[in-house]
C-alpha cells in the first residue's frame, strides 16, 4: 500500500514537473503569437517609439492599444529614489525609500547562492512594489584593478564565482515579473575614461574571464535584459558592437531579451540600429545635471531611425526585431495578468539584508582571539573613524539609495555591548568634494587625530572603523581611486593609535582592497564592505560572536598595487594610453596572476577566518578517470572541532598538470558552504563537470577540454589547500 502511494506521489510530481515545463513552453508560444498580433497593428512610428526613452527612466508603451509604459530603476543594491522626469535631480517624493541591501561584493563574499536568490526575491519585491519593471542590476564586471570606483557593485574577480552568484539573483528578481538588467556588457572594468576607453583584450581572456558571468546570466539565468557598457571594444562602442551584441550575445548565447544602453552610451543611429541595441536611454544629457527639453525625439533610435527606415536605408525587419524584443519584455513584466504586488521594507527584507551582511563580512585577522568580544563585557571601547557614522547608502553614483533606515557601525557596536562604555570620535574627515576636487583643512585633520589618540590612550580597546567611502575617487561611479592606500591619512592615524593602545580592531568599510601597512600592529581586521540598512546590526553580531564570520574574499588583496596584474605593465595596462587600455595580463586576472607568478598577496582569494575550527577528512573523487562528458564528484567529510557553530566554504580549484597552452596555476571550479554545530560532522559532495575544465581556443573559436592529468586542489581558500587529488581525463 505504502509503495503504491509513494509511486503515485512520484508520478504526480513528475507530471507536475513535465506539465509545468509544457505549460511554460506553451505560454512562450502564446506570447510570440500575441506579439505577432500586436506588431501587425503597430505603425512604424509606434515601433520606433518602443526603442528609446521618453524620460530619464521610462519607455513609452502604446497607449492606443493599452500597452503600458516600461519603468526602470537602479539597481543593484536596492530600488533607487525617484529621479525627475527629465533631469538627474531627485523627484522629491516621500514614498520612495527602500531596504538597502549589501553591495554585491558583500553578496559575492557569502559564497552562498541560496542567499543570492533570497536577495533577488527581496529586491524584486521592492522593485515591484515601487512599480518598476526593470531593475538595473546586477553588475558582473570582473574585478581587474583595486582602483576601479565601481568594484563594489560587482561580484569579484572570479568568473565562476560571479556566474554562480548571479544566476539565482536573476531568478529571484524575475519571479516577481520584474526584469533584471545585467550590466555593464562588457569590459567596463574602470571608470576613468569610461566613455571613450577602447579595451584591447585577447579573445581567450574575453571568453574565459570577462564574459562567463554574462553568459551564465543569459543562458542559465534567462535574464530578460542586459545593459550595454560605455566603453569600446575593438574600437567600437559596446552598444553598437556587432561582435558583442549580435555574434556572441544574440546568436551564440541565444539571448531573446532587450539590450538597453547605459545612459548616453549610444553614439549613432546606424550602429545602434544594426548592431544590437534595442532601447536607447539617457542620450541628450551630460549624464549628470543637464538635459535638453524634449530631446527624446532626437535620440539616435528616434526620429533619425524613423527617417532611415522611411527612406529605406535601414530595413523594417531591424525595427521589427527590436519592437518584438521590447514587447516580449513587456509581456514578461508589465503585461502579465495578476502580477504580484510586491512589498517594501518588510521585516523579511531587512532580515535578508542582515543575513547577507553577516555572511558577507570577512574576518581577515584575529590575533590572540581578540574577537569575539564578550557581549557582557564592561570595558571602555573607543570607536574611532568617520565610517562609524557615515551613511554609505548615499553617494557612489547610480547605486545610491534612500534607505528606510541604515544602522551605523557605531550604533551596532553600542547595541551589541550594552555594558561597555563606548565613545566615538572621527579621527579624520573625508572633507568635502567640490567640483570633483577634494578639500579639507589640514589643521582640522590634525586636531581630529589628536582627540582620537587621546581617546585611544584611555580605552581598553579601539575599534577603528575606516576605509573608503562613496565620495568621488573613492568607491564611486565616474572616477577611480587615485591610490591604493587608505585616504585621509588613515594609515598614519592607525599607526599612531596602535602606538598608544595594543588592542586595536580595524573594521574596513570599503568595496575594494586597500593597502595595510599597519596590519601587524593591530589585533584584528574585519572587512565589512558596504552592507546597507543592517550594517551596524550585522557588525555588532560579528564582533560579539552572535554570528560567527563565514565570509570569504571574492578578490585578492595585493600587498602593493604594482603586484596586481593590471598595474604590472605601466600605463598601457591601466588606465591606458591614447584612449586604449591593454589587458596585457590576458587570462591571468586576480588570483590566477598571483598564483601563477608566485606573488604572495596580502590576503588571497577565498580567504576568511572563523571563530571555530574545521577539520576535513576522507576527501576523494568518486573515480580516478573520466570521459569528457562526465561529472567529477569530490566527496569528503567536514567536522566543526570548535566550541561554536559556524560555516565553512569548501573550495575546489583545478590545475591542468600538463597543458598545451598557458593555463593559470589553478582555477576555482566548485565550492560549497556548509554550516556545522560544534562537534558536528557532515559529508559533502561538490560536482564539477569535466566540460568546465576547458579553455577557449581563440583560433578555432571553440572550447577545448584537453585530455590528461588534472589536479583537484581542495581547500578553504586559494592558498589553504588541504588535499590534492589527481584525476585523468580521457
Ligand atoms: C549609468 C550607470 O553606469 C548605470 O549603471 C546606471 O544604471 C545608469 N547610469 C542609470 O542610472
Amino acid at each position: 500500500m505504502k509503495i503504491y502511494l509513494y509511486r503515485k506521489l512520484i508520478l504526480s510530481l513528475l507530471l507536475l514537473v513535465v506539465s509545468s515545463s509544457l505549460v511554460s513552453a506553451q505560454e512562450e508560444q502564446d506570447i510570440e503569437t500575441k506579439i505577432d498580433q500586436i506588431l501587425s497593428q503597430l505603425t512604424l512610428e509606434e515601433k520606433v517609439k518602443l526603442c528609446h526613452a521618453q524620460s530619464k527612466f521610462s519607455v513609452p508603451g502604446v497607449a492606443r492599444l493599452g500597452i503600458p509604459e516600461l519603468w526602470m530603476s537602479d539597481g543593484p543594491h536596492g530600488v533607487r529614489a525617484e529621479i525627475s522626469w527629465d533631469s538627474w535631480k531627485h523627484a522629491g517624493w516621500t514614498n520612495d525609500s527602500c531596504t538597502a541591501f549589501p553591495a554585491l561584493t558583500a553578496l559575492a563574499s557569502t559564497f552562498n547562492p541560496a542567499l543570492s536568490r533570497e536577495f533577488g526575491v527581496a529586491i524584486g519585491e521592492e522593485a515591484r512594489y515601487r512599480h518598476k519593471d526593470v531593475l538595473l542590476g546586477p553588475g558582473v564586471n570582473i574585478y581587474r584593478t583595486p582602483l576601479n570606483g565601481r568594484n563594489f557593485e560587482y561580484m569579484g574577480e572570479d568568473p565562476f564565482l560571479a556566474s554562480t552568484m548571479v544566476v539565482p539573483y536573476i531568478h529571484g528578481v524575475q519571479q516577481n515579473k520584474v526584469a533584471a538588467c545585467v550590466k555593464h556588457y562588457a569590459l567596463n572594468n574602470q571608470e576613468v575614461l569610461r566613455n571613450e576607453i577602447d579595451v584591447v583584450v585577447d579573445k581567450r581572456a574575453l571568453h574565459e574571464i570577462y564574459l562567463p558571468a554574462f553568459k551564465a546570466a543569459v543562458v542559465q539565468g534567462k535574464v530578460w535584459s542586459i545593459m550595454g557598457a560605455y566603453n569600446k571594444y575593438e574600437g567600437v562602442y559596446c552598444c553598437e558592437n556587432k561582435s558583442l551584441n549580435i555574434d556572441i550575445l544574440k546568436r551564440k548565447w541565444g539571448f531573446d531579451g532587450v539590450v538597453i544602453s547605459d545612459w548616453a552610451a549610444a553614439h549613432s543611429t546606424k550602429g545602434s540600429a544594426l548592431y544590437g541595441l534595442d532601447i536607447e536611454m539617457g542620450t541628450g544629457t551630460n549624464g549628470l545635471t543637464t538635459s535638453v527639453a524634449n530631446s527624446y525625439d532626437s535620440y539616435y533610435l528616434a526620429t533619425p531611425l524613423l527617417k532611415m527606415l522611411q527612406n529605406g536605408q535601414i530595413e523594417e525587419s531591424v525595427v521589427n526585431d527590436k519592437a518584438r524584443r521590447v514587447l516580449r519584455l513587456m509581456m514578461r513584466t508589465t503585461m502579465v495578468p495578476n502580477r504580484p504586488y510586491g512589498s517594501k521594507g518588510s521585516k523579511a527584507h531587512f532580515d535578508v539584508a542582515r543575513k547577507v551582511a553577516e555572511e558577507g563580512m570577512i574576518l581577515l585577522r584575529n590575533q590572540n582571539n581578540t574577537l569575539p568580544i564578550d557581549e557582557k563585557s564592561n570595558i571602555k571601547i573607543a570607536v574611532i573613524g568617520q565610517n562609524a557614522v557615515k551613511k554609505m547608502t548615499l553617494g557612489g553614483g547610480s547605486s545610491e539609495l534612500k534607505a528606510i533606515h541604515e544602522i551605523s557601525p557605531l550604533q551596532g557596536i553600542k547595541d551589541a555591548f550594552p555594558e561597555a562604555t563606548v565613545t566615538h570620535t572621527f579621527g579624520y574627515t573625508a572633507g568635502e568634494t567640490v567640483y570633483d576636487v577634494l578639500t579639507y583643512p589640514k589643521e582640522n585633520q590634525d586636531s581630529l587625530a589628536m582627540v582620537a589618540i587621546n581617546q585611544a590612550k584611555e580605552a581598553d580597546m579601539v575599534i577603528f572603523v575606516g576605509g573608503l567611502n562613496k565620495n568621488y575617487q573613492q568607491d564611486c561611479e565616474n572616477g577611480d581611486r587615485t591610490g591604493y592606500n587608505l585616504p585621509y591619512n588613515q594609515d598614519q592615524l592607525i599607526e599612531n593609535i596602535a602606538n598608544v593602545n595594543s588592542n586595536v580592531v580595524v573594521v574596513l568599510v570599503s568595496g575594494n582592497a586597500v593597502a595595510m601597512p599597519w596590519r601587524s600592529d593591530v589585533k584584528a581586521i574585519v572587512q565589512a564592505w558596504y552592507s546597507g540598512s543592517e550594517t551596524g546590526s550585522a557588525l555588532g553580531n560579528i564582533l560579539s560572536g552572535k554570528v560567527n564570520p563565514s565570509g570569504k574574499l571574492p578578490i585578492t588583496f595585493p600587498k602593493q598595487l604594482d603586484d596586481s596584474p593590471a598595474h604590472t605593465f605601466g600605463k598601457q595596462g591601466y588606465p591606458g594610453i591614447a584612449k586604449k587600455v591593454y589587458y596585457k595580463e590576458g587570462i591571468l586576472v586576480g588570483y590566477r596572476w598571483f598564483d601563477t607568478k608566485k606573488i604572495d598577496p596580502l590576503y588571497c582569494f577565498g580567504y576568511g577566518l572563523s571563530y571555530t575550527n574545521f577539520k576535513m577528512d576522507k576527501i576523494h573523487s568518486d573515480r580516478k578517470s573520466y570521459d569528457k562528458e562526465d561529472v567529477i564528484t569530490v566527496k569528503g567529510e567536514i567536522e566543526n572541532t570548535g566550541k561554536v557553530s559556524g560555516s565553512e566554504v569548501i573550495q575546489v580549484y583545478v590545475e591542468d598538470v600538463k597543458s598545451s597552452v598557458l593555463k593559470p596555476l589553478q582555477e576555482l571550479k566548485g565550492f560549497k558552504k556548509i554550516k556545522l554545530n560544534p562537534l558536528e560532522k557532515k559529508t559533502f559532495q561538490i560536482k564539477i563537470p569535466v566540460s568546465s575544465l576547458n579553455y577557449y581556443d581563440a583560433d578555432n573559436e571553440k572550447w577545448v577540454v584537453e585530455s590528461g592529468r588534472y589536479r583537484l586542489r581542495v581547500g578553504t581558500s586559494s592558498r589553504d589547500i588541504i588535499k590534492n587529488i589527481y584525476v585523468e581525463v580521457k
